[in-house]
């Protein structure tokens, strides 16, 4: 039998040059996000187990690794705290001399618009229970750990901060922090939501490395159930409505179809948070030998931005402008 001209895929796949020209998606550093966790203390950095390459750092020493990851092209970062000072009303995280705090004002003096910075905004790490919001009674009091939250935002958005991002899955927090952030005239403040967080089993080194693992329970009555698909559409609806700049799915690898829903959906940005455990794995398989760590990141980060992503929080961040990577 004879091929039809017409019918020969292949003729797009012959040669590298081929294959760029044609390609459908093209992965950029403009769209990445390092996370990096701050602690108490000053001189501290310390290594953490099961995410390795990532600290826990002082201010003081967080600033001098930013400028150094900075002179590699990392640009955008997400801040997350780590803190010993916990109680069941998360004091400290409404606090602007919380780790997180200081260090987005130490940042933006030194750095002004050379540097993004957005820090989580959420409960977890400041309640001494481990919980994303506030416990009355024996259950989350929603409405009260929002009162919190856009506390939390208020004071980070003082500080500096240029993008809050609420990890807590609370309902109506997204319109309280935008409406305060209003009111008190911080009007060019982001809130990048995390819209469709899910419960999920990815989240383990993380959890270590922040101290934030619930101390008892877990968070399915706050976060997402992974089963679920429509509900997410229901989350982006009114995260959009309540004034959300960026929308997230997290986590993003066992979620790709949620990105792709966004992305049918919204004309509003979609972040993607390749969360630890998605990190961690690909570590330990390139550690074992079973795997070259360059070709699975760029095939993860890839995959990511096909599904509808164009922003992504990445752990591999920094390798991957380190190396150059993303330069083929
Ligand atoms: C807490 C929070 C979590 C992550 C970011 N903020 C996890 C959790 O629900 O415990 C996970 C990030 C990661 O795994 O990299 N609100
Ligand atoms: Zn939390």
């Amino acid at each position: 039998m004879m091929i039809d001209g017409t019918r020969r895929p292949r003729r797009l796949r012959r040669t590298s040059l081929v294959r760029e020209l044609c390609a459908e998606t093209r992965l950029s550093a403009d769209g990445l996000i390092q996370p990096y966790f701050v602690c108490d203390g000053t001189g501290v950095s310390e290594k953490i187990d099961g995410l390795p390459g990532i600290k826990r750092e002082s201010v003081d020493r967080l600033i001098n690794t930013v400028a150094e990851d900075m002179t590699f092209g990392v640009s955008k970062i997400m801040l997350f705290g780590v803190t010993d000072q916990k109680n069941p009303e998360a004091s400290f995280a409404v606090s602007e001399a919380n780790p997180v705090a200081l260090a987005c004002s130490e940042l933006k003096q030194k750095f002004g618009d050379d540097i993004f910075v957005s820090a989580d905004v959420c409960l977890c790490a400041y309640t001494d229970h481990g919980h994303c919001g506030v416990i009355h009674e024996g259950a989350i009091d929603n409405d009260c750990s929002v009162k919190i939250l856009t506390a939390m935002a208020l004071a980070l958005a003082r500080c500096g901060c240029d993008c809050v991002a609420p990890s807590d899955m609370m309902d109506g927090r997204i319109g309280a922090i935008r409406e305060s952030l209003e009111s008190e005239g911080f009007s060019d403040t982001l809130i990048m939501a995390y819209t469709a967080k899910y419960s999920s089993a990815y989240y383990g080194p993380f959890r270590h490395a922040a101290r934030s693992a619930p101390t008892s329970g877990d968070r399915k009555s706050y976060q997402m159930d992974f089963r679920n698909r429509r509900e997410a559409l229901r989350e982006l609806e009114l995260d959009v409505q309540e004034g959300a700049d960026i929308v997230m799915v997290k986590p993003a690898l066992a979620y790709l179809d949620i990105i792709s829903a966004f992305d049918q959906t919204t004309v509003t940005p979609i972040a993607a948070y390749n969360v630890s455990g998605e990190y961690a794995a690909v570590k330990l398989m390139a550690e074992a030998g079973l795997g070259d760590e360059k070709a699975l990141v760029l095939e993860n980060l890839t995959a990511i931005t096909r599904a509808g992503a164009s922003i992504i929080l990445s752990y591999h961040t920094r390798d991957a402008l380190k190396h150059g990577w993303l330069n083929n």
